[in-house]
């Protein structure tokens, strides 16, 4: 019975689009936020060529505001800009279509306006709240935040883009426990699910927040050929054989094509996005180009999508990646951080405007059930990420949402020391670490002349603003370059030698390549 009712529903909405009935596109339910003024929220659906389309919204009883569109002869689809409205709710609203006399329509009850965020990424976005740290105590409030409402699209791939999602996994709901902490990587997503709580807690208005991502896929699988296209990557089926770990799709815009196209006409306020494991072994040093060119083309691909109601240049917020292999030597996690600012260390920065980030790789998990690639303190990464929002997305001035970063570094030949000077008040932790490394041409302790080599400094003093390490004995010849924090597992949780003294966020890894030559 179960089963012959789920084809049932499937049909169902397929039906919508093949037959012209008249209906609203799959993302348009109950329950569900549109975005608040002063954008203006999108709605959009099917029809009979030709016909004409009223949307009206109702409080209660009363007419708040209502727009006509028409049903467009080439695609068979209306759309329509709603004025734009408060964030409050719940309104009724009711799209009626009249065709030859004939008037069908389609109702959405508890409506609200409010804040709408997407959340892209891979797994560790997808992680749920049933899975993170103290997944209970986060699983009994989530019925105090009915005004979040939460929608997760279903994992679906395509070759050509969609016009709306093929398959939801969650249609907007009220949370609750249930739907919230549902099972493992399925819905709904942790840093998605807190990020915007913390959001609700400071806005006090309803946010929406839609999941739309997939373990183990890169970035090339969420990016349009045009994006790609950007790096030098033609749109063709990709053959890179991922390891055990990695499951989703790497074909590449398959999940662009069926996962983010269908939501462009969605009027959003921005985007959160975890990703960047599955490309630590694949076109890492691209992922400083595709990166950015994704997100520029998601912003204008919104943009154009919504015909203009999603701001063009809509802030991105990411989480840099946290750790995975405690003993791990390459530098492939480190580089990876790096591309991810776009080899800046720190965003916003010219080439990623209106970005921020979570700085990740305190929060290390070596006993996650779920591996050591999904770290379970995902609260800290939603704090983070919701404090970064405040100040980029909301303006607040007086956020702090990035960790200490070196304004100035100045070399003293004399006594064969960096002293590194930061844009903020220190809380340092700097006993014993070998955290801070120099690059040297030629080294003292070695016999003969040696290829560059990155070898750790000691740290010999230092200030409220700064760091003072020394290359006495280490380097001859030329120093080349200094970094932070340039390992998989730089440090053990919340425990980086460099915090800032206020917001307890860690100053981010960084490199520096430069040429000084010695005596
Ligand atoms: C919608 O259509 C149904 C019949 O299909 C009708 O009973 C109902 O009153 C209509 N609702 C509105 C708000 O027009
Ligand atoms: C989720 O994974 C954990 C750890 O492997 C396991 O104990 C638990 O049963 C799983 N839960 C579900 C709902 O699959
Ligand atoms: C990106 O990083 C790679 C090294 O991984 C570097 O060779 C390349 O120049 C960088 N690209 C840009 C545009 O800076
Ligand atoms: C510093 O490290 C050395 C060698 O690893 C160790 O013997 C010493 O106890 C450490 N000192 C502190 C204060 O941790
Ligand atoms: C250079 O350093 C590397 C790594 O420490 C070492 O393996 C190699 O033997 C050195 N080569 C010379 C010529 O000293």
């Amino acid at each position: 019975m179960a089963g012959w009712f789920l084809l049932w529903s499937l049909l169902l909405a397929f039906a919508c689009m093949a037959d012209a009935e008249f209906c609203l596109a799959s993302y348009f339910a109950d329950h569900m936020v549109l975005q608040k003024e002063p954008a203006q929220a999108m709605i959009w659906g099917h029809g009979d060529v030709g016909a004409f389309v009223k949307v009206t919204i109702f409080q209660g009883s009363n007419i708040i505001s209502w727009k006509i569109g028409q049903v467009e002869g080439d695609t068979g689809t209306w759309n329509i800009i709603l004025s734009p409205m408060n964030p409050g709710g719940p309104y009724k609203i009711v799209a009626e279509q009249y065709f030859r006399r004939e008037v069908k329509n389609v109702t959405l009850q508890d409506v609200l306006f409010g804040d709408v965020w997407l959340c892209g990424g891979q797994s560790n976005m997808e992680m749920t709240v049933l899975q993170v740290m103290n997944a209970k105590k986060e699983l009994s409030e989530v019925e105090l935040y009915p005004r979040i409402r939460v929608f997760t699209a279903s994992l679906v791939q395509a070759e050509a883009e969609l016009e709306d999602l093929a398959k939801i996994d969650l249609q907007w709901s009220v949370p609750t426990a249930e739907n919230i902490g549902h099972g493992n990587f399925t819905y709904f997503s942790a840093v998605c699910w807190i990020f915007g709580r913390y959001l609700y807690d400071r806005l006090q208005y309803p946010i929406g927040l839609v999941e739309s991502c997939w373990g183990g896929t890169p970035i090339e699988a969420w990016s349009s050929s045009r994006a790609l296209e950007m790096c030098g990557l033609s749109n063709t089926y990709n053959s890179y054989l991922f390891d055990i770990l990695t499951y989703g799709p790497t074909d590449y815009s398959v999940l662009w094509n069926a996962m983010i196209h269908p939501l462009l006409k969605m009027t959003i306020k921005g985007a959160i996005w975890y990703q960047g494991e599955a490309n630590v072994q694949l076109h890492n040093d691209l992922y400083n180009c595709t990166f950015p060119a994704m997100i520029e083309d998601w912003r204008r691909a919104f943009h154009e999508g919504s015909q203009g109601q999603t701001d063009e240049n809509f802030p991105f917020g990411f989480v840099q990646l946290s750790t995975y292999r405690r003993e791990e030597t390459s530098d492939c996690y480190p580089q990876m951080r790096w591309h991810q600012t776009d080899d800046y260390g720190y965003v916003p920065n010219p080439k990623m405007k209106n970005t921020f980030m979570a700085v990740a790789m305190d929060l290390c998990d070596e006993n996650s059930p779920y591996d050591s690639i999904h770290p379970r303190y995902k609260r800290e990464v939603a704090r983070r990420l919701s404090l970064g929002a405040r100040a980029i997305a909301y303006g607040e001035k007086d956020v702090i949402f990035q960790g200490p970063f070196p304004k100035k570094i100045t070399i003293m030949k004399t006594d064969a020391s960096i002293k590194i000077t930061y844009d903020q008040k220190l809380l340092q932790n700097l006993v014993n670490t070998t955290i801070f490394e120099v690059c040297c041409s030629s080294q003292l302790n070695k016999v003969g002349f040696n290829a560059t080599e990155w070898l750790p400094t000691a740290i010999i003093s230092k200030t409220p603003y700064s760091v003072t390490v020394s290359f006495n004995g280490l380097c001859k010849g030329q120093i080349t370059g200094l970094r932070y924090a340039w390992k998989d597992w730089p440090c053990e949780y919340k425990n980086c030698p460099i915090y800032n003294s206020e917001a307890l966020l860690p100053a981010p890894p960084f490199t520096f390549h430069f040429h000084i030559t010695l005596h």
